[in-house]
């Protein structure tokens, strides 16, 4: 078994994601440590270049996570985001590194068991794929 600890960014919405994650903490559930939380006003602020430029800094992975579907505070934030990681997830198919290394999840804000979770069940996801080749390129030449 490898000790492996993936590092994963999420980028959280203000209003629903970054509560739910908030909420998780006062519930005291945990997730693993690896898991960084950015706060962002919606996840319709995310462009498609702090995705890529996380892993090239150093994620292993990467989760975009917005309200649920119908309740974006900006209306429609959450499904731009969802198709900026879809158009992501493709990059990085074509590029070998896996489209599995991003994911969009959408939570309320009461939703503090699903968002640690998910959180939890991404992160197991990334550390059985491994480090991500674009932060190992990124360290060897450092
Ligand atoms: Fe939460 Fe837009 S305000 S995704």
């Amino acid at each position: 078994m490898s000790d492996f600890e993936p590092v994963v960014v999420v980028f959280a919405c203000d209003y629903c994601a970054y509560t739910a994650a908030d909420v998780a903490g006062r519930m005291n559930l945990t997730y693993p440590s690896g898991v960084r939380i950015l706060r962002v006003p919606c996840t319709g602020k995310v462009e498609q270049q702090y995705i890529m430029r996380a892993l090239e800094k150093g994620a292993d992975g990467v989760m975009v996570a917005g309200c649920l579907v119908g309740d974006c505070h900006f209306k429609n934030g959450n499904l731009r985001a969802a198709a900026r990681v879809k158009r992501v997830q493709t990059l990085l198919d074509d590029i070998g590194i896996g489209a599995q290394r991003v994911a969009m999840v959408n939570v309320s804000a009461g939703q503090g068991a699903k968002f640690a979770e998910i959180a939890t069940d991404f992160s197991k996801k990334i550390g059985e794929m491994g480090p991500n080749p674009i932060k190992q390129g990124a360290k060897a030449a450092a």
